[in-house]
């Protein structure tokens, strides 16, 4: 074990595992690494290697938080990775993030004393198949819908973040960032402007070449301009640059609840249905 794991050889693993099974897309921790900037110092990670590769890395946010990844050909790794989370969240209550379908992942946790979190908000995972590109789908009057043409389309995109997000993050350099990682694509970078100049809307795609699928991360609308059809524009403009580049399925993670229907409802209106979902198994501090 090492302490600290690199985002790269995470997206890595991430990448050789990815199955409609798994929880990480490679494109995703590729946003979640980068966007979160300077926060990244405040993280705890660690990473398990063997023969120049990682089969297992961990990451807390936030003490008592985490995520992880354990090469499903390295299970036996799990124990270790669950000892170096507690050993390092002494005194606080625990949670972990796991896919429902983690079954075993979830056995293991279930033998530690972890149990279900009922209360945990409803996270789901969707996904749809891509064929031919869609038809762009029409905008309202004045509205333009734009590709990120480079760096100088940073502040545009970090500003329409930090509304649609209501967060003070990223900082432009942040964003600027995001855009150097090997894997962003300009083309699946798109947002709209409003008649007044206001970057209004957004969709970021990733795509994995090895299994043809896109993540989208993330979507977001700026509050003043939504239920316009502005992220349902970019969406489909993403996915069409997507199948130009090779794609062949497309995979979003969304909140699910009464409380906010806009994520869910959005994915669903351009054909994504839900295949998986997260689950949350807490254990009190002892
Ligand atoms: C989710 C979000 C991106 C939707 O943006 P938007 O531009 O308002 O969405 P659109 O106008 O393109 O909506 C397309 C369709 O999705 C559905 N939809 C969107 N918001 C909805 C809502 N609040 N309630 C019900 N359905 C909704 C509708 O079917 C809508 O079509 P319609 O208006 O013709 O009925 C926006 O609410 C947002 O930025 N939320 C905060 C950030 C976020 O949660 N992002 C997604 C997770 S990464």
């Amino acid at each position: 074990m090492v302490e600290g794991a690199d985002a790269a050889a995470a997206e890595d693993l991430a990448g050789r595992l990815w199955s409609w099974s798994s929880r990480w897309h490679p494109g995703e921790l590729a946003w979640l690494w980068r966007a979160a900037g300077p926060g990244v110092a405040s993280w705890r990670t660690a990473s398990w290697r063997a023969g120049g590769r990682t089969l297992a890395w961990a990451r807390s946010t936030v003490p008592g938080r985490l995520d992880l990844q354990v090469d499903t050909a390295h299970d036996g790794l799990t124990p270790a990775v669950l000892d170096w989370f507690e050993d390092g969240a002494a005194g606080h209550d625990l949670a972990v993030t796991v896919l429902e379908r983690e079954s075993l992942l979830r056995e293991v946790l279930l033998s530690r004393g972890y149990s279900p979190d009922v209360d945990a908000p409803s996270f789901l995972h969707l996904r749809r198949r891509l064929a031919a590109a869609s038809p762009p789908a029409p905008l309202p009057p004045g509205y333009v819908l734009r590709s990120v043409v480079g760096a100088q389309d940073a502040d545009a995109r970090t500003g329409l973040h930090r509304a649609a997000f209501a967060t003070p993050e990223p900082a432009t350099a942040t964003y600027r960032a995001v855009m150097a990682h090997p894997s962003y694509r300009p083309a699946l970078d798109r947002f709209v402007v409003a008649p007044d100049g206001t970057p209004a809307a957004a969709a970021l795609g990733w795509l994995d070449p090895r299994s043809g699928v896109l993540a989208l991360e993330p979507v977001g609308t700026d509050p003043r301009f939504r239920r316009r059809g502005l992220a349902r524009a970019c969406v489909l403009a993403v996915l069409g640059a997507a199948v130009e580049l090779g794609a062949t399925h497309a995979r979003v993670c969304a909140r699910d609840g009464a409380a906010d229907p806009a994520p869910r409802a959005t994915y669903e209106a351009v054909g994504f249905r839900p295949y998986a979902r997260n689950v949350r198994l807490v254990r009190p501090a002892r």
